[in-house]
């Protein structure tokens, strides 16, 4: 058997299934895809079994939007050629699925590796079996590359064996422009873009090279009398390329894509993809000891997170679903700056670079919806597709099945804070002074101008944001959303800060861009006085923010008495009565906790999450993950791992949520958010970083590994000695406070700060 069809031997780095349950394949699909940030691969089967066709392999690739259900008028990232599927007979019989066949099938997830492997036996009709292995990945060397190997064995022999390998659904969703053999090029139907894939096959049987007996566009055919012990090997080479203008041929791209991979081979691809994974894994990896299936989790995460940024293109972002599914149609949420650029940031901020770059050319969609809506500056889109147009439908069906409007569109304006957020989070983490200089500070600005627009004075000179949706969208058009506020005056500050620096560092840079933005020093000062007159819902009394105006006074609900329920909350109440309750769908005040802890004087955080935790319903796969990071910070380790098992079983157990439609990557994000921001307790500064490290009992250690401003360095944390041992890896001296005290780290010494 070939090294390459060979999974990793350590469990730990595998996600393994066996048996083949075909009302679990969808979900599979999504579980074992394989993506680069460019190429997302389902992980559905990829062997045709039975006389009909049913699994739903797909292939998705970023960028690829189209819009062509005019009647909707929304982008969707669109269905491309499934460049997977092959179809095996045996005397003229096809593979069959019975049930029991199952204990003869294994899916493997190579996560060392960003490999699918199959290994599985099929019967035809007669009962002569073929045994298969396979590989997919989609290489992280060479975005435009994805491999198919298939190694097959037919039991008996002299068998007519005939092996079909094909591209299916080749006009379905885009329209074929030219379709050859090997090459096909296609457009959407409402835009420029077009998508061109080239494909080499090659069937070796007992190492020799044996010519297709047919061929026809993108179908290839081979037919051949088997012996036994006989071992066939398919490969198949692919390059997918985008063009997002009519000028630019994606054929000539993807040609040459493909001629490089072919030089390389089909082991020398694996290699370079292997090689590009095993960089992925030094400076990202995570190690849990004590609890396999914490670490199991992490690198789950880890390994989807590695797989879906793409740091060579900044025209896109990071879909709710990543490259793993349709659900939410590819679109860009808050999820992408909120939950997973920290983790971009601090292991890989050339991804992140990317996708703060992907909002920078999208600031014009965003300057566009805040004036269409009669404001100032920058509203970025709630749901972000290609071009920063607000991409939200207007009208879904609700959990009750009723047509409902969705109001997210126009009302949830906080990721226009977030974004301005992640810009800030990436300067702090990495000090890359040229893009704060180039693209951050227009941002902050931009964003900036939009708040201090949309927050009006009133009554006592108090400025108001009314009209609004937090993150609990359970609650519609309400005023003085705390979450939004607060993030909102912070975005101000963050802009004014920005502002005074680059008119003292920079002043050329400062003359050039506020004179481009038409901003002088009264609009600062009117900026400043709505920073400092904005409602924030804050009570010096109890230490409580309320959650936006009025919300004290809704009906209290104890969700402790809905323990247990396998539906979302808001479908057990409905709808209206949902909205006149306190029940929250997701962390609100509590993400104002994690994100910004200095707004919450004295011990107010302690109080804040002890009443609102309670009342949160947990209606998003977002929530528990915040939940997580605010337990572990406040010390309630035991409860904060209670989050992080439920978030990691969303995509890893079948018993939370759908994940057909794809892993919900912000979520991933977010467990690697509580061991990090909050199990290690990691606080990012001005020029140095900190830990308050506080571990569940379960863990013995954790270790994590972080860029920083051009450094690496790796942090073990031991449970036992309670210890912290931080390494230099690479780069300049620096600071790292633990839990108050100062260590000098250089890359010659260890430092450990032991207080057992
Ligand atoms: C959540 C949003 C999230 C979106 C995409 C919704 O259910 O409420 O916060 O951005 O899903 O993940």
């Amino acid at each position: 058997m070939d090294r390459a069809l060979i999974p990793t031997s350590d469990p730990d780095w595998t996600v393994r299934e066996i048996g083949h349950d075909p009302l679990r394949e969808n979900s599979r699909g999504a579980r074992f895809a394989i993506s680069n940030g460019f190429l997302g691969v389902r992980g559905t089967h990829a062997i045709h079994h039975g006389g009909r066709w049913v699994a739903k392999s797909r292939t998705l690739v970023a960028g690829l939007f189209d819009t062509p259900d005019e009647a909707q008028g929304i982008p969707v990232l669109v269905a491309t050629p499934d460049w997977t599927h092959v179809r095996i007979m045996l005397q003229g019989k096809p593979l069959v699925h019975r049930p029991g066949d199952g204990s003869s099938q294994q899916r493997i997830l190579d996560m060392r590796r960003g490999a699918l492997l199959t290994e599985s036996r099929w019967l035809n009709a007669s009962a002569i079996g073929v045994r298969l292995q396979t590989l997919h990945l989609a290489s992280l060397s060479q975005r435009a590359i994805a491999l198919q190997l298939i190694q097959l064995e037919i039991e008996e022999g002299g068998v007519d064996v005939t092996l079909e390998a094909s591209f299916e659904r080749l006009d379905n969703g885009l329209l074929p422009e030219r379709v050859e053999q090997d090459l096909g090029v296609w457009h959407a139907i409402s835009s420029n873009r077009r998508l061109a894939i080239a494909a080499a096959l090659s069937l070796r049987i007992d190492g020799r090279d044996v010519p297709a007996t047919l061929c026809s566009p993108f179908h290839w055919s081979w037919t051949w009398r088997s012996r036994q012990g006989q071992i066939g090997c398919l490969e198949r080479l692919v390059s997918v390329t985008r063009s997002d203008t009519t000028d630019a041929g994606p054929a000539g791209d993807a040609r040459h894509a493909l001629g490089i991979a072919q030089e390389l081979g089909w082991s020398g691809v694996v290699a370079a993809h292997e090689a590009a994974w095993a960089s992925r894994w030094r400076r990202s990896e995570v190690v849990v000891e004590g609890d396999a299936g914490a670490q199991q989790a992490l690198r789950f995460a880890l390994y989807h997170l590695n797989g879906a940024a793409n740091p060579d293109d900044e025209r896109v972002s990071i879909a709710a679903r990543a490259l793993t599914g349709d659900d939410y149609r590819g679109h860009v949420f808050w999820d992408t700056e909120i939950y997973l650029l920290p983790f971009y940031i601090l292991t890989w901020p050339e991804a992140a670079r990317a996708l703060l770059m992907y909002r920078f050319h999208t600031l014009d969609g965003a300057r566009a919806k805040a004036a269409r809506m009669g404001w100032r500056g920058a509203l970025y889109a709630w749901e972000s597709a290609d071009n920063g147009d607000e991409t939200t439908p207007s009208h879904a069906i609700g959990p009750d099945r009723k047509v409902v409007e969705v109001k997210c569109g126009q009302q949830e304006q906080h990721i226009s804070a977030d974004v301005a957020y992640a810009v800030w989070q990436y300067w702090q983490g990495t000090g890359d002074d040229v893009f704060l200089c180039d693209v951050g500070a227009e941002i902050l600005l931009e964003t900036a101008r939009f708040w201090s627009s949309r927050a009006q004075p009133e009554a006592a000179g108090r400025c108001h944001i009314r009209g609004v949706i937090g993150p609990d969208e359970y609650h519609e058009s309400i005023d003085d959303n705390a979450f939004t506020n607060v993030m909102a005056r912070w975005n101000i500050r963050r802009a004014l800060d920005v502002a005074a620096l680059l008119r003292a560092r920079w002043p050329a840079r400062w003359s050039n861009l506020s004179g481009r933005l038409c901003l002088h020093d009264d609009e600062l000062e009117h900026w400043r006085s709505v920073a400092t007159t904005i409602t924030t819902g804050f009570d010096p009394e109890t230490g409580l923010f309320e959650e936006f105006a009025g919300y004290f006074s809704l009906e209290e609900i104890n969700l402790a008495d809905y323990a247990g329920r396998s539906v979302p909350i808001d479908v057990v109440l409905g709808r209206e009565r949902t909205q006149r309750s306190q029940v929250v769908k997701q962390a609100d005040v509590v993400a104002l906790l994690a994100l910004l802890p200095d707004e919450f004087p004295g011990d107010s955080g302690v109080t804040n999450f002890g009443y609102y935790a309670p009342r949160c319903g947990h209606g998003s796969s977002l929530s528990r993950a915040v939940h997580g990071i605010v337990a572990a910070r406040l010390g309630d380790t035991e409860a904060a791992l209670d989050f992080f098992r439920e978030t990691s079983a969303i995509d890893l157990a079948d018993s939370h949520a759908a994940i057909e439609g794809g892993v919900h990557i912000a979520g991933l994000g977010g467990l690697w958010l509580i061991a990090v921001f909050g199990f290690a307790g990691l606080s990012l500064h001005g020029d140095y970083l900190s830990l308050d490290p506080k571990l569940p009992a379960a863990w013995q250690s954790l270790a994590i590994t972080l860029e920083w401003r051009k450094r690496r360095l790796r942090i073990r944390i031991a449970q036992a000695v309670d210890s912290v041992e931080a390494t230099l890896e690479a780069g300049e001296p620096m600071k790292l406070i633990v839990r108050g005290k100062e260590l000098g780290l250089t890359c010659t010494e260890t430092p450990v700060l032991s207080n057992g």
